[in-house]
């Protein structure tokens, strides 16, 4: 995790590195600092807390610089607190690092500079790091881009890096492994950042570093080198973003709006590749490979959090639709085993940000084993899209929001259209079938809209259960996966426990739990499994738990068992879980809002996890 920004040019560094920083601070916000570059020396401020913290702490110093670089930290090495809080210096104060990642080897590496005589002030692993890149300054006497190159070489684990040096007042060296990195390269003037939102008022012309490059950024040119010492074109490519997507838009959180967003989203992870009246779909980024897809054996899904959950639903789709074995995996757990992948078995690697680092290593495991490789992603140019063979983007814009809302139905929106396809060409669904779910699906986000429009009855809802201790989210077939997802909203952000259970499994233990004081969720919408989710509220309700059931507009019985009943428009039963999920981020929204927490940036959490 970790927010890196860094500005060379001729503008007020500090102001835009406050700003950028802001944006990333989805991305780890225990505490922050920034490094700037003037006629007095290189400086550094650093201060525990948001960002905010550090610019209150700022308001009085001396900012005027024209280059600097500021982190937003999420911990992994030593408590949040100002000493370990980014930049760090070198032992003789010359040099300066901001860092996202984790140097695995830094232990073995820190104790060599102690017997040295270096003195480190932080318990972090990246205070090492600018340590080393001086000792072998010291060394060698070499140029420091090639210092760094060297360090790199020595380093195991991931990075991003931003280097300054007091001797080079125009100098920014970068570089990554495994960590994101973007340069933005405007008039006369350069940025690094974890992702593009600190560059995109500035400038559109960006380039996405890749793995064991360093980029020097000196005498105003942008050099690209690899650790083997080989230049590099840089790949000078155009942000699709527009400011007003990463901006709050009137509304009092991100994930408000991001919620908000869905009927847009879901649209625009359909456009261009749907089109109904002529029962016309395609799937650009897969074209050459659909057919490998439809002729699979077996699909394996890798995925983390809302992703998993995402793929939980795809297993749905595939097996009922395409009739293709279907096994969906945390990738955290698939890395570390020794999965068997066979000859027409594809990966698929569903990521909202790209950048998981579990589900890249899963991504490295199945390529190691033969597998082809679809990825999922919403973060053009992210590592995991790059590490694929193929895939298809979710375009559901950026979601600053640490809680994923608009990324899951776009990640289910998109998996739809893939199974489809495959059972399409397969010739496992009837063509009536085919052209039924196609014009469904064009129906959504007007379904998504309608569910948007009863917010205030979910917020009257949330109203009665803001202060309960726990909640139980039960689903059955596709609103399984719904109910998992509903349970992880509700405790990322409120930090009520909440599980999620298939509705028939409570009574295999679970339903010990329930008494008048355990709210439960029911996803009861009007489907093949209608009748067994009416024995299972039947269940509860005589055990004297709180329903609330998510209902079938129209339904009449199930309104006369339950305490409460959130109404969703009807669709085909595959597709429920684009339209059944809407009233549970709304409710987890509410009721978080209701309890004072923080929504856009939860506790202990981070939007990107690019540490194991
Ligand atoms: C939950 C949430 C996380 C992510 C997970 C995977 O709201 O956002 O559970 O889904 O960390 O992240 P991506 O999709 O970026 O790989």
């Amino acid at each position: 995790m970790c927010g890196i920004v860094a500005y060379v040019g001729n503008k007020e560094a500090y102001p835009l590195i406050i700003k950028g920083l802001k944006r990333l601070e989805y991305r780890g916000y225990d505490s922050s600092g920034v490094a700037l570059m003037n006629e007095n020396g290189l400086a550094i401020y650093k201060k525990k807390g948001k960002v905010a913290a550090l610019e209150a702490e700022l308001s009085t110093k001396d900012t005027q610089a024209t280059i600097g670089m500021g982190h937003t930290r999420w911990a992994t090495h030593g408590e949040p607190n100002d000493t370990n809080a980014h930049p760090h210096f070198s032992n003789d104060r010359r040099l300066a690092i901001i860092h996202n990642g984790i140097i695995e080897n830094y232990s073995a590496i820190k104790q060599k500079l102690q017997q040295k005589g270096h003195t480190f002030r932080s318990e972090t692993d990246s205070e090492v790091l600018i340590h080393f890149i001086e000792d072998i300054r010291t060394e060698t006497g070499k140029p420091l881009e090639e210092v760094v190159r060297l360090a790199l070489q020595e380093v195991v684990g991931a990075y991003a890096i931003v280097i300054m040096s007091d001797e080079h007042p125009g100098q920014l060296i970068a570089a990554r492994k495994g960590s994101p990195l973007v340069i933005g390269i405007g008039q006369d003037e350069f940025f690094f950042a974890s992702d593009a939102t600190p560059i995109i008022e500035y400038t559109k012309d960006v380039v996405y570093l890749d793995d064991f490059e360093i980029a020097v950024v000196k005498n105003n040119e942008l050099q690209i080198l690899n650790l083997d010492n080989v230049q590099q074109v840089p790949y000078i490519q155009t942000l699709e973003m527009e400011l007003e997507t990463i901006e709050k838009g009137g509304y009092d959180h991100f994930m408000l709006k991001e919620i908000f967003e869905q009927p847009r989203s879901i649209a625009d992870s359909m456009r261009g590749r749907l089109r109904a009246d002529d029962a016309h779909l395609q799937l650009g980024g897969l074209r050459n490979y659909l057919d490998k897809l439809a002729d699979s054996k077996r699909i394996v899904i890798v995925g983390c959090g809302t992703s998993w959950h995402a793929g939980l639903v795809a297993e749905y789709l595939f097996e009922e639709l395409a009739r293709i074995n279907v096994e969906v995996e945390y990738a955290s757990e698939f890395r570390y085993r020794n999965p068997v992948i066979k000859e027409k078995d594809i990966v698929i690697a569903i990521s909202q940000s790209g950048e998981t680092a579990d589900t890249l290593a899963a991504i490295e495991l199945a390529k190691s084993k033969g597998a082809l490789i679809f990825g999922v992603c919403n973060v053009v140019g992210s590592s995991i899209a790059r590490a694929t063979d193929a895939g298809a983007y979710t375009h559901a814009g950026p979601e600053i929001g640490v809680a994923s809302t608009k990324a899951f139905t776009a990640q289910v929106t998109v998996l739809t259209l893939m199974a489809i396809e495959a059972a399409q060409r397969k010739g496992t669904i009837s063509e009536e079938l085919y052209r039924q779910l196609l014009i469904e699906l064009e129906t959504i986000p007007a379904k998504v809209e309608r569910v948007l429009q009863t917010a205030e009855k979910i917020k009257e809802i949330a109203f009665i259960f803001t202060y309960a201790r726990n909640f139980i989210y039960l689903g059955r077939g596709l609103n399984f996966p719904v109910a998992l997802e509903g349970a992880l909203k509700l405790k990322e952000i409120s930090y009520i426990h909440a599980e999620g259970y298939p509705a028939a499994e409570m009574k295999h233990g679970p339903i010990a739990l329930i008494d008048e004081d355990m709210p439960v969720v029911f996803l009861a919408t009007k489907d093949s499994s209608y009748e067994k989710i009416v024995s299972n509220i039947q269940e509860v309700k005589a055990r004297k738990g709180r329903v609330i059931a998510i209902i079938t507009e129209g339904d009449t019985l199930i309104p006369t068992m339950v305490d409460f009943v959130i109404e969703i428009p009807k669709t085909h039963e595959m597709l429920t879980p684009l339209v059944s999920v809407i009233p549970l981020q709304l409710l987890s929204y509410y009721i978080a809002v209701m309890r004072g927490r923080n929504v856009d940036q939860p506790r202990n959490l981070a939007k990107s996890v690019t540490v194991e």
